[in-house]
């Protein structure tokens, strides 16, 4: 039996970055039927009601209707530890992060931060997250098994490091080579999951690391590779102490094949000219991850300059570097820390990155994050008036857009009325 979802649509066809707020499709009194699974049709409310009276109606009334949000950078793990005070990423990976992540290797630790850490975000809305997880298999595991029992489509990988980390966080080159090939064929393909391979950075794997790596990438070129480049000055800095034969962070990565389309670099702010003209002719996506950035003192993403020279790029929270789970908070700081940069993003942008945008860097643009025939239905429905300050401020709006970001501005869980995973609604149990 299908569904038929009413409220106000919206969705992208094309990129707004590109093509202005045009590339955005909304509609007052809108519609999406749903069936096993996937959307089979979006227009007006009495079009499609009338063409499939047999269907189930879940009236939502002004509320919008949106793609599920997307997360392409996270760490489960960090779930414990987010908000923690005081520190810059080298100290603060040292302090908070890495004692936490040693205590992956326990299946029940792991599993009790995957299914927080996957029922806060369906809280949130967000139906996608591609995440880190640790050094230990059971991690893996944990944050797949998670997924499954939730029918989300997630992605992750096995965090390598096999030096400048503690003893009970390293792996060898070989060890992060083998265990990452077993788990990718283990879970890569199975149900919505698919496997990410997973170098934490460069300063924390050697060479030999680095190799295994994109030689594990060269045998499974259809998989996704994810990594950190250029958060933090400090970083840089160490990276060319490491590395001293490489031109850059990005020539550090390329030189171990660990440089593609399907790669996805978390934070890239300082980036020089060299690795922008590189970045940009490889096609390899770029991952802003705004709260984070200001969180940790990173820097501020030049969203408006990669955007116009033609990268690709997502959105991301960056748990728990990042500070909240809510991509509607994410948006926010991502238009703040545009602001600061000289650029006011158009909400239909910034609306693009939590959802197609990201959608598409993770290759899934097909797959996820757009209201259309054939897509899953991976769906967040969102109360434009859920607090009194959104509301009042709401009720002044002259059009959509503007009806729209004071919640993508103040919103938080209160305005996620439901989230739609594989054409199901959710209501995650927190406790
Ligand atoms: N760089 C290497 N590891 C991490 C991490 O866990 N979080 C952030 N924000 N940056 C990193
Ligand atoms: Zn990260």
């Amino acid at each position: 039996m299908p569904d038929l979802l009413l409220g106000q649509t919206l969705t992208f066809t094309d990129d707004p970055f590109l093509s202005g707020p045009d590339a955005a499709q909304h509609e007052r009194n809108g519609a999406v039927l749903i069936d096993g699974g996937r959307i089979q049709a979006v227009g007006p409310a009495d079009v499609l009601r009338a063409q499939h009276p047999q269907a189930t109606i879940h009236n939502y009334g002004s509320a919008l209707i949106s793609p599920g949000f997307i997360d392409a950078h996270a760490h489960y793990p960090q779930t414990g530890i987010i908000a923690s005070w005081g520190k810059r990423l080298i100290d603060w990976l040292d302090t908070y992060t890495f004692p936490e992540e040693s205590r992956f290797g326990d299946p029940a630790h792991a599993a009790r931060a995957a299914e927080t850490c996957l029922d806060l975000m369906l809280a949130q809305g967000t139906t996608t997250v591609c995440s880190f997880c640790t050094i230990h298999p059971e991690s893996v595991d944990a944050l797949f098994s998670a997924a499954q029992a939730r029918g989300m489509r997630v992605l992750g990988g096995k965090t390598c490091m096999d030096r400048n980390a503690p003893d009970t966080l390293r792996d060898t080159a070989q060890a992060a080579y083998d265990q990452s090939k077993a788990l990718l064929n283990r879970w890569h393909g199975v149900d919505r999951l698919s496997y990410v391979i997973t170098p934490r950075f460069a300063p924390t794997s050697t060479p030999d690391q680095l190799a295994a790596l994109g030689a594990l990438w060269a045998e499974h070129p259809s998989v996704l590779m994810q990594t950190h480049l250029s958060e933090q000055h400090e970083e840089i800095a160490w990276v060319g102490d490491l590395f001293p034969q490489a031109r850059d962070y990005l020539d550090v990565y390329e030189s171990f094949g660990l440089l593609g389309r399907k790669a996805l670099f978390g934070h890239a702010i300082h980036l020089t000219a060299r690795e922008r003209a590189r970045l940009r002719e490889v096609g390899a996506a770029l991952v802003h991850c705004p709260t984070s950035n200001a969180f940790i003192g990173s820097g501020l993403f030049d969203m408006a300059g990669l955007k116009a020279e033609g990268q690709r790029v997502a959105l991301a929270t960056d748990i728990g570097g990042g500070s909240s789970f809510s991509m509607l908070r994410t948006m926010a700081a991502a238009y703040e820390i545009g602001q600061l940069g000289g650029t006011a993003l158009h909400p239909a942008q910034l609306w693009w990155l939590a959802t197609a945008g990201s959608a598409q860097a993770l290759g899934l643009g097909d797959t996820i994050g757009t209201l259309r025939p054939g897509i899953e239905a991976d769906l967040a429905i969102i109360n434009l008036a859920s607090t009194p300050a959104i509301a009042q401020r709401a009720a002044r709006a002259d059009n959509f857009w503007e009806a729209l970001f004071p919640t993508l501005m103040m919103g938080d869980d209160r305005a996620i009325t439901a989230t739609w995973v594989a054409g199901k609604p959710t209501r995650p149990s927190l406790l």
